[in-house]
Protein backbone atom coordinates (compact mmCIF):
# COMPACT_ATOMS: atom_id res chain seq x y z
CA UNK A 1 0.00 0.00 0.00
CA UNK A 2 2.82 2.35 1.21
CA UNK A 3 4.59 2.29 -2.03
CA UNK A 4 1.59 2.68 -4.07
CA UNK A 5 0.92 6.02 -2.50
CA UNK A 6 4.20 6.86 -2.84
CA UNK A 7 4.27 6.82 -6.38
CA UNK A 8 1.18 8.84 -7.24
CA UNK A 9 -0.26 11.85 -5.57
CA UNK A 10 -4.00 12.14 -6.47
CA UNK A 11 -3.60 15.81 -7.49
CA UNK A 12 -6.36 16.95 -10.21
CA UNK A 13 -3.01 17.79 -12.31
CA UNK A 14 -1.91 14.69 -12.71
CA UNK A 15 -5.46 13.79 -12.90
CA UNK A 16 -6.74 12.07 -16.44
CA UNK A 17 -9.19 14.53 -16.54
CA UNK A 18 -6.74 17.84 -16.52
CA UNK A 19 -4.87 15.72 -18.97
CA UNK A 20 -7.75 15.24 -22.17
CA UNK A 21 -9.01 19.02 -20.94
CA UNK A 22 -5.21 20.20 -21.80
CA UNK A 23 -5.54 18.17 -25.18
CA UNK A 24 -8.85 19.71 -26.12
CA UNK A 25 -8.14 23.16 -25.46
CA UNK A 26 -4.74 22.99 -27.31
CA UNK A 27 -6.34 21.35 -30.21
CA UNK A 28 -8.91 24.16 -30.43
CA UNK A 29 -6.46 27.24 -29.31
CA UNK A 30 -3.74 26.00 -31.45
CA UNK A 31 -6.31 26.19 -34.90
CA UNK A 32 -7.51 29.39 -34.54
CA UNK A 33 -4.21 31.67 -33.58
CA UNK A 34 -2.98 29.80 -36.19
CA UNK A 35 -5.84 31.06 -38.66
CA UNK A 36 -5.92 34.34 -36.96
CA UNK A 37 -2.38 35.26 -37.87
CA UNK A 38 -2.21 33.67 -41.32
CA UNK A 39 -5.27 35.53 -42.69
CA UNK A 40 -4.47 38.58 -40.91
CA UNK A 41 -0.67 38.64 -42.84
CA UNK A 42 -2.70 37.88 -46.04
CA UNK A 43 -4.77 40.50 -46.06
CA UNK A 44 -1.97 42.59 -45.32
CA UNK A 45 -0.06 42.18 -48.08
CA UNK A 46 -3.05 41.82 -50.66
CA UNK A 47 -4.15 44.97 -49.37
CA UNK A 48 -0.55 46.79 -49.67
CA UNK A 49 0.15 45.25 -52.64
CA UNK A 50 -3.28 46.74 -54.62
CA UNK A 51 -2.60 50.16 -53.17
CA UNK A 52 0.74 50.25 -54.94
CA UNK A 53 -0.83 48.91 -58.03
CA UNK A 54 -3.30 51.44 -58.16
CA UNK A 55 -1.12 54.23 -57.39
CA UNK A 56 1.40 53.14 -59.54
CA UNK A 57 -1.07 53.38 -62.45
CA UNK A 58 -2.67 56.51 -61.39
CA UNK A 59 1.14 57.78 -61.14
CA UNK A 60 2.38 56.44 -64.60
CA UNK A 61 -0.77 58.52 -66.57
CA UNK A 62 -0.10 61.52 -64.44
CA UNK A 63 3.85 61.35 -65.83
CA UNK A 64 2.22 60.92 -69.40
CA UNK A 65 0.16 63.94 -68.64
CA UNK A 66 3.24 66.04 -66.82
CA UNK A 67 5.54 65.43 -69.85
CA UNK A 68 3.09 65.96 -72.70
CA UNK A 69 1.86 69.40 -70.87
CA UNK A 70 5.56 70.43 -70.46
CA UNK A 71 4.81 70.53 -66.80
CA UNK A 72 8.49 71.46 -65.83
CA UNK A 73 8.04 74.29 -67.62
CA UNK A 74 4.68 75.22 -67.22
CA UNK A 75 3.83 74.98 -63.27
CA UNK A 76 0.70 76.70 -63.66
CA UNK A 77 -1.40 73.81 -65.52
CA UNK A 78 -4.57 74.10 -64.18
CA UNK A 79 -5.40 70.61 -65.59
CA UNK A 80 -2.41 68.95 -63.91
CA UNK A 81 -2.26 70.59 -60.62
CA UNK A 82 -6.29 69.71 -60.22
CA UNK A 83 -4.75 65.80 -60.96
CA UNK A 84 -2.40 66.25 -58.48
CA UNK A 85 -4.71 67.43 -55.52
CA UNK A 86 -7.40 64.52 -56.75
CA UNK A 87 -4.52 62.18 -56.70
CA UNK A 88 -3.20 63.21 -52.64
CA UNK A 89 -6.80 62.88 -51.45
CA UNK A 90 -8.06 60.26 -52.53
CA UNK A 91 -4.86 57.75 -51.16
CA UNK A 92 -4.47 60.28 -48.64
CA UNK A 93 -1.12 60.57 -49.67
CA UNK A 94 1.54 63.63 -50.85
CA UNK A 95 3.01 64.37 -54.33
CA UNK A 96 6.43 66.24 -54.80
CA UNK A 97 7.64 66.88 -58.01
CA UNK A 98 11.29 68.07 -58.26
CA UNK A 99 13.08 69.40 -61.51
CA UNK A 100 16.54 68.44 -62.78
CA UNK A 101 18.43 71.28 -60.66
CA UNK A 102 16.80 68.78 -57.40
CA UNK A 103 14.16 71.85 -56.79
CA UNK A 104 11.11 70.90 -54.89
CA UNK A 105 8.75 72.69 -57.72
CA UNK A 106 5.90 70.80 -56.17
CA UNK A 107 4.56 69.49 -53.23
CA UNK A 108 0.91 68.86 -52.79
CA UNK A 109 1.30 69.93 -48.69
CA UNK A 110 3.17 72.88 -49.29
CA UNK A 111 5.71 72.17 -46.65
CA UNK A 112 8.85 71.57 -49.18
CA UNK A 113 8.15 73.92 -52.24
CA UNK A 114 11.36 75.84 -53.17
CA UNK A 115 13.46 73.81 -51.42
CA UNK A 116 16.35 71.26 -53.04
CA UNK A 117 15.50 67.71 -51.78
CA UNK A 118 18.73 65.44 -52.11
CA UNK A 119 16.73 61.93 -50.95
CA UNK A 120 18.45 58.64 -52.18
CA UNK A 121 15.18 58.36 -54.22
CA UNK A 122 15.92 61.19 -55.91
CA UNK A 123 19.38 60.52 -56.72
CA UNK A 124 18.98 56.94 -57.40
CA UNK A 125 15.94 57.83 -59.89
CA UNK A 126 17.83 61.02 -61.42
CA UNK A 127 20.66 58.89 -62.20
CA UNK A 128 18.67 56.89 -64.11
CA UNK A 129 17.63 54.17 -61.60
CA UNK A 130 14.20 53.38 -63.13
CA UNK A 131 11.01 53.76 -61.13
CA UNK A 132 11.13 52.45 -57.74
CA UNK A 133 8.88 51.36 -55.01
CA UNK A 134 9.16 51.10 -50.81
CA UNK A 135 7.49 49.83 -48.38
CA UNK A 136 7.68 51.71 -44.90
CA UNK A 137 6.35 49.13 -42.67
CA UNK A 138 7.20 51.05 -39.28
CA UNK A 139 5.69 53.94 -40.65
CA UNK A 140 2.96 53.05 -42.00
CA UNK A 141 3.44 54.26 -45.75
CA UNK A 142 4.27 53.31 -49.82
CA UNK A 143 6.83 55.64 -51.29
CA UNK A 144 6.88 55.37 -55.22
CA UNK A 145 9.53 57.69 -57.37
CA UNK A 146 8.28 58.12 -61.01
CA UNK A 147 11.35 59.62 -63.27
CA UNK A 148 10.04 62.00 -65.49
CA UNK A 149 11.99 61.16 -69.02
CA UNK A 150 12.57 64.38 -72.00
CA UNK A 151 10.02 63.63 -74.54
CA UNK A 152 13.12 63.91 -77.17
CA UNK A 153 16.00 63.04 -75.91
CA UNK A 154 14.28 60.88 -72.72
CA UNK A 155 16.95 61.75 -70.39
CA UNK A 156 15.78 62.31 -67.08
CA UNK A 157 14.96 65.87 -66.40
CA UNK A 158 12.49 65.92 -63.04
CA UNK A 159 11.40 63.62 -60.64
CA UNK A 160 7.82 62.93 -59.03
CA UNK A 161 7.47 61.17 -55.83
CA UNK A 162 4.16 60.23 -54.21
CA UNK A 163 3.63 58.67 -50.55
CA UNK A 164 0.84 57.32 -49.70
CA UNK A 165 -0.47 56.47 -46.02
CA UNK A 166 -1.29 52.55 -45.23
CA UNK A 167 -2.40 53.62 -41.51
CA UNK A 168 -6.21 52.58 -42.67
CA UNK A 169 -4.54 49.17 -43.71
CA UNK A 170 -2.77 48.40 -40.34
CA UNK A 171 -6.16 49.86 -38.70
CA UNK A 172 -8.43 47.01 -40.55
CA UNK A 173 -5.96 44.30 -39.69
CA UNK A 174 -6.07 45.64 -36.22
CA UNK A 175 -9.41 45.21 -36.47
CA UNK A 176 -9.30 41.70 -37.62
CA UNK A 177 -6.61 41.23 -35.08
CA UNK A 178 -9.02 41.74 -32.61
CA UNK A 179 -12.10 39.24 -34.20
CA UNK A 180 -9.42 37.01 -33.91
CA UNK A 181 -8.10 37.28 -30.76
CA UNK A 182 -11.99 37.25 -29.59
CA UNK A 183 -13.24 34.56 -31.71
CA UNK A 184 -9.85 32.27 -30.30
CA UNK A 185 -10.88 33.38 -26.84
CA UNK A 186 -14.68 32.24 -27.34
CA UNK A 187 -13.35 28.66 -28.74
CA UNK A 188 -11.01 27.92 -26.30
CA UNK A 189 -13.76 28.89 -23.40
CA UNK A 190 -16.14 26.48 -24.80
CA UNK A 191 -13.50 23.68 -25.56
CA UNK A 192 -12.67 24.19 -22.26
CA UNK A 193 -16.24 23.62 -20.70
CA UNK A 194 -16.52 20.94 -23.18
CA UNK A 195 -13.47 19.67 -22.13
CA UNK A 196 -14.27 19.17 -18.70
CA UNK A 197 -17.91 17.50 -19.10
CA UNK A 198 -16.20 15.52 -21.70
CA UNK A 199 -12.90 14.31 -19.99
CA UNK A 200 -15.29 13.98 -16.79
CA UNK A 201 -17.63 11.08 -19.34
CA UNK A 202 -14.48 9.47 -19.64
CA UNK A 203 -12.85 8.94 -16.72
CA UNK A 204 -16.32 8.24 -15.14
CA UNK A 205 -15.76 4.57 -15.79
CA UNK A 206 -13.00 4.61 -13.65
CA UNK A 207 -14.42 6.09 -10.89
CA UNK A 208 -16.69 3.30 -11.07
CA UNK A 209 -14.22 0.44 -11.10
CA UNK A 210 -12.42 2.69 -8.04
CA UNK A 211 -15.70 2.37 -6.00
CA UNK A 212 -16.75 -1.02 -7.15
CA UNK A 213 -13.11 -2.46 -5.72
CA UNK A 214 -13.49 -0.29 -2.79
CA UNK A 215 -16.87 -2.07 -2.00
CA UNK A 216 -15.54 -5.48 -2.45
CA UNK A 217 -12.29 -4.06 0.12
CA UNK A 218 -14.67 -2.74 2.55
CA UNK A 219 -17.07 -6.40 2.62
CA UNK A 220 -20.27 -4.37 0.85
CA UNK A 221 -19.80 -6.69 -2.38
CA UNK A 222 -19.18 -10.20 -2.35
CA UNK A 223 -19.51 -11.66 -5.59
CA UNK A 224 -17.14 -10.89 -8.57
CA UNK A 225 -17.62 -7.26 -9.57
CA UNK A 226 -18.59 -5.67 -13.37
CA UNK A 227 -17.90 -2.19 -14.95
CA UNK A 228 -19.12 -3.31 -18.50
CA UNK A 229 -18.42 0.61 -19.46
CA UNK A 230 -15.21 0.44 -22.38
CA UNK A 231 -13.18 -2.83 -23.10
CA UNK A 232 -10.65 -0.85 -21.41
CA UNK A 233 -12.23 -1.26 -17.52
CA UNK A 234 -13.77 -4.82 -18.46
CA UNK A 235 -9.73 -5.51 -18.97
CA UNK A 236 -9.00 -4.51 -15.49
CA UNK A 237 -12.24 -5.59 -13.69
CA UNK A 238 -11.15 -9.06 -15.15
CA UNK A 239 -7.75 -8.69 -13.93
CA UNK A 240 -9.15 -7.83 -10.69
CA UNK A 241 -12.07 -10.38 -10.62
CA UNK A 242 -8.57 -13.18 -11.09
CA UNK A 243 -7.13 -11.76 -8.05
CA UNK A 244 -9.81 -11.58 -6.52
CA UNK A 245 -10.49 -15.77 -6.67
CA UNK A 246 -6.94 -16.41 -5.84
CA UNK A 247 -7.80 -14.59 -2.65
CA UNK A 248 -10.62 -16.11 -1.83
CA UNK A 249 -9.05 -19.66 -3.07
CA UNK A 250 -5.99 -18.99 -0.64
CA UNK A 251 -8.68 -17.86 2.01
CA UNK A 252 -10.75 -20.85 1.76
CA UNK A 253 -7.43 -23.62 2.13
CA UNK A 254 -5.69 -21.68 5.05
CA UNK A 255 -9.29 -22.18 6.99
CA UNK A 256 -9.60 -25.88 5.44
CA UNK A 257 -6.37 -26.18 6.75
CA UNK A 258 -6.69 -24.88 9.79
CA UNK A 259 -10.18 -27.15 10.56
CA UNK A 260 -7.91 -30.59 9.12
CA UNK A 261 -5.40 -29.70 11.49
CA UNK A 262 -8.10 -29.59 14.62
CA UNK A 263 -9.36 -32.03 13.57
CA UNK A 264 -6.30 -34.38 13.01
CA UNK A 265 -4.82 -32.81 16.45
CA UNK A 266 -8.10 -33.29 18.18
CA UNK A 267 -7.91 -37.14 17.39
CA UNK A 268 -5.29 -38.85 19.36
CA UNK A 269 -6.92 -36.16 22.23
CA UNK A 270 -9.49 -37.80 22.09
CA UNK A 271 -9.04 -41.24 21.98
CA UNK A 272 -6.45 -40.82 25.33
CA UNK A 273 -9.30 -39.64 26.98
CA UNK A 274 -11.67 -42.62 26.10
CA UNK A 275 -8.56 -44.75 27.35
CA UNK A 276 -8.25 -42.74 30.52
CA UNK A 277 -12.03 -42.38 30.91
CA UNK A 278 -12.61 -46.08 31.26
CA UNK A 279 -9.03 -46.68 33.61
CA UNK A 280 -11.13 -44.09 36.01
CA UNK A 281 -14.87 -45.72 35.53
CA UNK A 282 -13.50 -48.41 36.99
CA UNK A 283 -12.44 -49.77 40.45
CA UNK A 284 -9.90 -52.75 41.11
CA UNK A 285 -8.62 -53.60 37.45
CA UNK A 286 -5.59 -55.59 37.14
CA UNK A 287 -2.15 -53.85 37.21
CA UNK A 288 -1.89 -55.31 33.38
CA UNK A 289 -4.78 -53.56 32.06
CA UNK A 290 -3.79 -49.74 33.49
CA UNK A 291 -0.16 -51.14 31.72
CA UNK A 292 -1.33 -52.18 28.40
CA UNK A 293 -3.95 -48.63 28.16
CA UNK A 294 -1.07 -46.69 29.26
CA UNK A 295 0.94 -48.30 26.34
CA UNK A 296 -2.44 -47.01 24.28
CA UNK A 297 -2.25 -44.10 25.74
CA UNK A 298 1.88 -43.55 24.62
CA UNK A 299 1.27 -44.71 20.84
CA UNK A 300 -1.27 -41.49 20.78
CA UNK A 301 1.16 -39.58 22.39
CA UNK A 302 3.22 -40.28 19.78
CA UNK A 303 1.24 -40.09 16.98
CA UNK A 304 0.33 -36.38 18.22
CA UNK A 305 3.74 -35.43 18.30
CA UNK A 306 4.25 -36.86 15.07
CA UNK A 307 1.45 -34.31 13.49
CA UNK A 308 2.88 -31.67 15.12
CA UNK A 309 6.45 -31.80 14.23
CA UNK A 310 5.16 -32.79 10.42
CA UNK A 311 2.97 -29.39 10.88
CA UNK A 312 6.28 -27.44 12.14
CA UNK A 313 8.21 -29.32 8.96
CA UNK A 314 5.58 -28.02 6.61
CA UNK A 315 5.66 -24.33 7.95
CA UNK A 316 9.47 -24.48 7.61
CA UNK A 317 8.97 -25.18 3.81
CA UNK A 318 5.89 -22.48 3.19
CA UNK A 319 8.58 -20.28 4.69
CA UNK A 320 9.81 -19.92 0.80
CA UNK A 321 13.30 -19.78 -0.74
CA UNK A 322 14.84 -17.71 2.22
CA UNK A 323 14.84 -20.04 4.38
CA UNK A 324 17.22 -22.40 2.73
CA UNK A 325 20.28 -23.06 3.61
CA UNK A 326 22.21 -24.00 0.43
CA UNK A 327 25.60 -26.44 0.88
CA UNK A 328 27.42 -28.46 -1.24
CA UNK A 329 26.29 -32.54 -0.50
CA UNK A 330 27.02 -35.60 -1.13
CA UNK A 331 23.54 -36.64 -2.26
CA UNK A 332 24.54 -40.54 -2.56
CA UNK A 333 25.90 -40.20 0.99
CA UNK A 334 22.41 -38.38 2.30
CA UNK A 335 20.08 -41.34 0.59
CA UNK A 336 22.44 -43.86 2.45
CA UNK A 337 21.81 -42.44 5.98
CA UNK A 338 18.07 -42.68 4.66
CA UNK A 339 18.03 -46.18 4.22
CA UNK A 340 20.04 -47.03 7.16
CA UNK A 341 17.67 -45.78 9.28
CA UNK A 342 14.70 -47.57 7.94
CA UNK A 343 16.27 -50.98 7.52
CA UNK A 344 15.58 -52.15 10.82
CA UNK A 345 11.95 -51.34 10.51
CA UNK A 346 12.01 -52.86 6.76
CA UNK A 347 13.52 -55.56 8.42
CA UNK A 348 10.71 -56.19 10.97
CA UNK A 349 8.33 -57.11 7.70
CA UNK A 350 11.42 -58.80 5.94
CA UNK A 351 11.20 -55.95 3.39
CA UNK A 352 14.62 -55.48 1.52
CA UNK A 353 15.73 -51.71 0.82
CA UNK A 354 18.37 -51.72 -2.27
CA UNK A 355 20.11 -48.41 -2.87
CA UNK A 356 22.02 -47.90 -6.33
CA UNK A 357 23.98 -44.51 -6.86
CA UNK A 358 26.63 -45.70 -9.64
CA UNK A 359 28.95 -42.56 -8.93
CA UNK A 360 29.51 -39.80 -6.61
CA UNK A 361 27.15 -36.65 -6.71
CA UNK A 362 27.20 -33.62 -5.43
CA UNK A 363 25.05 -30.66 -5.35
CA UNK A 364 24.18 -27.32 -3.87
CA UNK A 365 21.09 -27.85 -1.78
CA UNK A 366 19.57 -27.83 1.60
CA UNK A 367 20.72 -30.89 3.26
CA UNK A 368 17.39 -30.90 5.87
CA UNK A 369 14.82 -30.17 3.53
CA UNK A 370 15.76 -32.61 1.12
CA UNK A 371 16.60 -35.53 3.48
CA UNK A 372 13.34 -34.94 4.78
CA UNK A 373 11.70 -35.30 1.40
CA UNK A 374 13.45 -38.48 0.78
CA UNK A 375 13.18 -40.16 3.72
CA UNK A 376 9.49 -39.55 3.22
CA UNK A 377 9.29 -40.94 -0.23
CA UNK A 378 11.16 -43.99 0.83
CA UNK A 379 9.40 -44.57 4.06
CA UNK A 380 6.08 -44.59 2.48
CA UNK A 381 7.37 -47.34 0.20
CA UNK A 382 8.19 -49.25 3.04
CA UNK A 383 4.95 -48.82 4.67
CA UNK A 384 2.64 -49.60 2.00
CA UNK A 385 3.96 -52.54 0.97
CA UNK A 386 3.67 -56.73 1.73
CA UNK A 387 5.62 -58.26 4.37
CA UNK A 388 8.64 -59.69 2.14
CA UNK A 389 8.45 -56.86 -0.42
CA UNK A 390 11.45 -54.70 -1.91
CA UNK A 391 12.29 -51.37 -2.47
CA UNK A 392 14.66 -50.12 -4.60
CA UNK A 393 17.03 -46.60 -4.34
CA UNK A 394 18.06 -45.71 -7.61
CA UNK A 395 20.27 -41.72 -8.04
CA UNK A 396 21.75 -40.98 -11.03
CA UNK A 397 22.33 -37.51 -13.09
CA UNK A 398 22.93 -36.00 -16.22
CA UNK A 399 24.72 -32.80 -16.68
CA UNK A 400 21.99 -30.24 -15.35
CA UNK A 401 19.60 -32.70 -13.18
CA UNK A 402 20.54 -35.45 -10.69
CA UNK A 403 17.37 -37.94 -10.34
CA UNK A 404 16.12 -40.00 -7.30
CA UNK A 405 13.68 -43.10 -8.46
CA UNK A 406 11.69 -44.34 -5.15
CA UNK A 407 10.06 -47.87 -6.62
CA UNK A 408 8.51 -50.34 -4.57
CA UNK A 409 6.75 -53.55 -5.34
CA UNK A 410 3.47 -52.95 -3.29
CA UNK A 411 -0.10 -52.44 -3.65
CA UNK A 412 0.10 -49.22 -5.36
CA UNK A 413 -2.50 -46.67 -5.70
CA UNK A 414 -5.55 -46.55 -7.01
CA UNK A 415 -5.51 -44.39 -10.39
CA UNK A 416 -8.89 -41.97 -8.52
CA UNK A 417 -6.44 -41.53 -5.51
CA UNK A 418 -3.26 -40.63 -7.32
CA UNK A 419 -4.01 -36.73 -7.85
CA UNK A 420 -4.91 -36.44 -4.84
CA UNK A 421 -1.86 -38.17 -2.49
CA UNK A 422 0.43 -34.74 -2.54
CA UNK A 423 -2.39 -32.77 -0.97
CA UNK A 424 -2.34 -32.08 3.20
CA UNK A 425 -3.27 -34.45 5.27
CA UNK A 426 -4.51 -36.44 2.40
CA UNK A 427 -4.60 -40.44 3.27
CA UNK A 428 -5.43 -43.42 0.82
CA UNK A 429 -8.70 -44.89 1.40
CA UNK A 430 -9.86 -45.64 4.68
CA UNK A 431 -9.24 -49.11 5.35
CA UNK A 432 -5.24 -49.54 5.29
CA UNK A 433 -5.14 -45.35 6.36
CA UNK A 434 -6.46 -46.76 9.55
CA UNK A 435 -4.05 -49.80 9.41
CA UNK A 436 -0.75 -47.94 8.71
CA UNK A 437 -0.21 -44.75 10.73
CA UNK A 438 0.48 -41.54 9.08
CA UNK A 439 -0.64 -38.20 9.04
CA UNK A 440 -0.84 -37.46 5.40
CA UNK A 441 1.28 -34.37 5.66
CA UNK A 442 4.36 -36.52 3.81
CA UNK A 443 4.38 -35.69 0.26
CA UNK A 444 2.91 -32.77 0.58
CA UNK A 445 6.11 -31.82 2.84
CA UNK A 446 8.45 -33.70 0.28
CA UNK A 447 6.57 -31.64 -2.89
CA UNK A 448 7.40 -28.65 -1.20
CA UNK A 449 10.41 -29.08 -0.26
CA UNK A 450 11.17 -30.38 -4.08
CA UNK A 451 9.86 -27.12 -5.73
CA UNK A 452 11.92 -25.05 -2.85
CA UNK A 453 15.20 -26.75 -4.90
CA UNK A 454 13.34 -26.06 -8.51
CA UNK A 455 12.84 -29.84 -9.04
CA UNK A 456 9.82 -31.83 -10.10
CA UNK A 457 8.52 -34.83 -8.56
CA UNK A 458 6.15 -37.65 -10.38
CA UNK A 459 4.44 -40.44 -9.70
CA UNK A 460 3.92 -43.27 -11.77
CA UNK A 461 1.75 -46.27 -9.89
CA UNK A 462 -0.29 -49.29 -11.50
CA UNK A 463 -2.54 -51.20 -8.98
CA UNK A 464 -1.41 -54.39 -7.50
CA UNK A 465 2.38 -54.06 -8.68
CA UNK A 466 3.96 -51.28 -6.85
CA UNK A 467 4.96 -47.37 -7.44
CA UNK A 468 7.15 -45.33 -8.66
CA UNK A 469 8.23 -42.05 -7.43
CA UNK A 470 10.50 -39.74 -9.90
CA UNK A 471 12.24 -37.02 -8.68
CA UNK A 472 14.24 -34.65 -10.78
CA UNK A 473 16.58 -31.39 -9.43
CA UNK A 474 19.11 -29.10 -11.09
CA UNK A 475 22.24 -28.76 -9.98
CA UNK A 476 21.93 -25.15 -10.38
CA UNK A 477 20.74 -24.15 -6.56
CA UNK A 478 23.15 -22.00 -4.92
CA UNK A 479 21.54 -18.64 -6.14
CA UNK A 480 17.87 -18.42 -3.56
N1 LIG B 1 4.66 -45.91 -2.08
C1 LIG B 1 3.34 -45.84 -1.94
N2 LIG B 1 2.55 -46.88 -2.26
C2 LIG B 1 1.21 -46.80 -2.13
N3 LIG B 1 0.56 -45.72 -1.69
C3 LIG B 1 1.28 -44.66 -1.32
C4 LIG B 1 2.71 -44.64 -1.43
N4 LIG B 1 3.15 -43.43 -1.03
C5 LIG B 1 2.05 -42.74 -0.67
N5 LIG B 1 0.93 -43.45 -0.85
C6 LIG B 1 -0.45 -42.99 -0.59
O1 LIG B 1 -0.43 -41.58 -0.50
C7 LIG B 1 -1.02 -41.14 0.72
C8 LIG B 1 -0.33 -39.88 1.23
O2 LIG B 1 0.99 -40.14 1.63
P1 LIG B 1 1.66 -39.24 2.69
O3 LIG B 1 1.43 -37.83 2.29
O4 LIG B 1 3.07 -39.64 2.86
O5 LIG B 1 0.83 -39.45 3.99
P2 LIG B 1 0.89 -40.66 5.03
O6 LIG B 1 2.04 -41.50 4.63
O7 LIG B 1 1.02 -40.02 6.31
O8 LIG B 1 -0.41 -41.35 4.85
C9 LIG B 1 -0.86 -42.30 1.63
O9 LIG B 1 -1.87 -42.30 2.64
C10 LIG B 1 -1.00 -43.50 0.70
O10 LIG B 1 -2.36 -43.80 0.50
MG1 LIG C 1 4.02 -40.73 4.45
Amino acid sequence: MNEIDKQVKPTFLRSLRFRIMLILVIMGFMPCLLATNVVIGRYRSRAIQLRTMNVRNQGDILCNLLMSEDYLDNLDSAVINGELTLISNIYNGRVMIVDGDYRVVRDTYDLDTGRTSVSKEVISAMSGGGAETQYDAINDYILMTFPLHDEDTSDVNGVMLISVSTTEIEQMAGILENWGMFVTGMVTLIVLVAGYFLAGLLVRPFLTVTRAIEDVTDGYADDAISVPDYSETVQIIDAFNRMLGRIRTMDQSRQEFVSNVSHELKTPLASMKVLADSLNSQDDLPIEYYKEFMQDITGEIDRENKIISDLLSMVRMDRKADSMKIEECDIGGMLETIVKRLKPIAAERRISISLSAPQTVRANVDDGKLSLAFSNLIENAVKYNHDDGWVRVTLSTDRKYFYVYVEDGGPGIPADQIEHIFERFYRGDKSHSTAIEGTGLGLAIARQAILLHHGVIKVNSREGQGTTFQVRIPFINAEN
